[in-house]
């Protein structure tokens, strides 16, 4: 199968087709208007590819995800988080002498400008950490300039990866009012991050290693997921050459919403919500299902899962574990539970394939390590960061990339004459 076929009124049309390494199969239609006139119309981009790449591969209908052909499962149980960021971004897994420089850079680059603390104290004490993470990474851009000198990229995208986090534990600590910690160098990525939530100056803190290791975890499952809404928005910023800060921000503010990365915090709202309403979780899969109420069951469905969500079965089992080995009992896993299973077993959802996703239990982990509902979303951000640039610096690279430009169908009226607004 080398060609695809379009007739179109009195004309066929032969186009290319594309199979990948793990043979998907996709049709070519660059050259479909040009040779017809006509263009390929697909909202949402649900049978529409926008590159070729080498990065992840999802099969939804199985509920495989690996990151360059290492599956999800592996790398969640045994590598670092730093690891996974080299393997996604550079293609292959860091030898050890790698790894020792890439996890030590991005150490060391892990402080922010001293100038870029005062813009804290612009923002209000209630502002979305997520206002503050893309505003702020936006103006890295200001501090590190783009001067084309070589190994810049790879610079800046060590200072991305190795700030970001400091500017989320800074926006957390902004938020409650305490001073700022600074990074520790001779903590572990995931441990630099919680010390700098957690930490106060009057008293020692000590890293949970669970904490940590939790972290580390949740970070490498949201590493990467191919051609994402946010992962999209990137691409499609980086396409017209705006630089890696102001792409990467792209990438953040279109992760915030709550279909998206914000399902997070949404989902932990939901749970509330119920638990708080006397945890009749029943009422709620039913009020899903009627098209009236705009009400959804956060945590479920995914546009290319069609099975369950490998994330999400990690995360389940990981969220039992975590919370038992730390003695917490929240409530709020039970309803859960309680709600996947009614799902699973209903009709409606059974028929639609709709399944926990990503978003469904990790926030009750979160909660469980101390981190507030309004972070969840910055949680998801400091994970996916490393898919974000992987995907940016693909692209960059690519000579066969042109700057991203659908098309459209016009639906508006027709040519007419400006009426004076006398006589209109
Ligand atoms: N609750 C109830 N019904 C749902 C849900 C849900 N969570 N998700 C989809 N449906 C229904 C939808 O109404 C539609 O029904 P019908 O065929 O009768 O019109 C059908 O299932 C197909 O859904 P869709 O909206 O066409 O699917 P989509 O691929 O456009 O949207 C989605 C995918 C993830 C936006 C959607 O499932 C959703 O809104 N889920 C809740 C939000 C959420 O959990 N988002 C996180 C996604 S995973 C992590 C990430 O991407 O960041």
């Amino acid at each position: 199968m080398s060609t695809a076929k379009i007739i179109l009124g009195e004309k066929e049309y032969e186009l290319p087709v594309v199979v990948g390494t793990e043979n998907e199969v996709g049709i070519h239609t660059t050259k479909f208007r040009g040779q017809s006139g006509a263009i390929t119309l697909d909202p949402g981009f649900g049978s529409t590819g926008s590159c070729e790449s080498g990065i992840t591969f999802i099969n939804g209908e199985e509920g495989i995800l690996r990151y360059r052909g290492y599956a999800i499962d592996e790398l969640a149980e045994k590598a670092s988080f730093p690891e996974v960021c080299y393997l996604l971004i550079y293609g292959e897994l860091p030898n050890k002498a790698q790894l020792e420089k890439f996890s030590d850079d991005l150490t060391r680059h892990s402080l922010i400008h001293e100038d870029m603390k005062k813009f804290y104290e612009g923002f209000p004490a209630n502002a979305h950490p997520m206002a503050i993470l893309s505003s702020m990474v936006c103006s890295l851009s200001t501090y590190y300039p783009e001067t084309g000198e070589p190994g810049e990229d790879d610079l800046n995208i060590i200072r991305l990866l190795a700030k970001a986090k400091t500017i989320a534990a800074f926006a957390y600590k902004k938020s409650i009012g305490q001073p700022f910690i600074y990074p520790k160098n001779d903590l572990s990525y995931s441990a630099n991050f919680l010390n700098m939530m957690f930490a106060v100056p009057a008293e020692p803190y000590t890293v949970d290693p669970i904490f940590e290791s939790t972290l580390n975890k949740l970070l490498i499952l949201h590493a990467d997921h191919e051609q994402n809404c946010s992962t999209s928005a990137v691409r499609l910023v980086g396409s017209s050459h705006a630089n890696i800060f102001a792409s990467m921000t792209s990438g953040i503010c279109a992760l915030w919403g709550p279909l998206h990365g914000g399902a997070n915090q949404a989902v932990i709202e939901m749970l509330t919500m119920i638990h708080n309403d006397g945890g009749d979780y029943k009422k709620y899969v039913k009020k899903a299902q009627d098209k009236s109420d705009d009400f959804k069951l956060m945590g479920f469905g995914h546009r290319v899962y069609k099975n369950f969500d490998p994330r999400a079965r990690i995360l389940k089992a990981a969220a039992g574990e975590i919370l038992e080995k730390m003695g917490v009992n929240d409530p709020l896993l039970d309803v859960a539970r309680q709600l996947e299973e009614v799902a699973l077993n209903d009709d409606y959802f059974v028929q639609r394939k709709l399944y926990p996703n990503v978003d469904f239990y990790s926030g009750i982990i979160y909660r469980a390590m101390g981190i507030p509902t309004e972070m969840f979303t910055v949680m998801f951000a400091l994970g996916r960061l490393p898919g974000w640039i992987s995907h940016w610096r693909e692209m960059r690279n690519d000579p066969s990339m042109r700057i991203g430009r659908p098309r459209q169908i016009y639906t508006g009226p027709q040519g007419r004459t400006f009426v004076p607004v006398e006589s209109r």
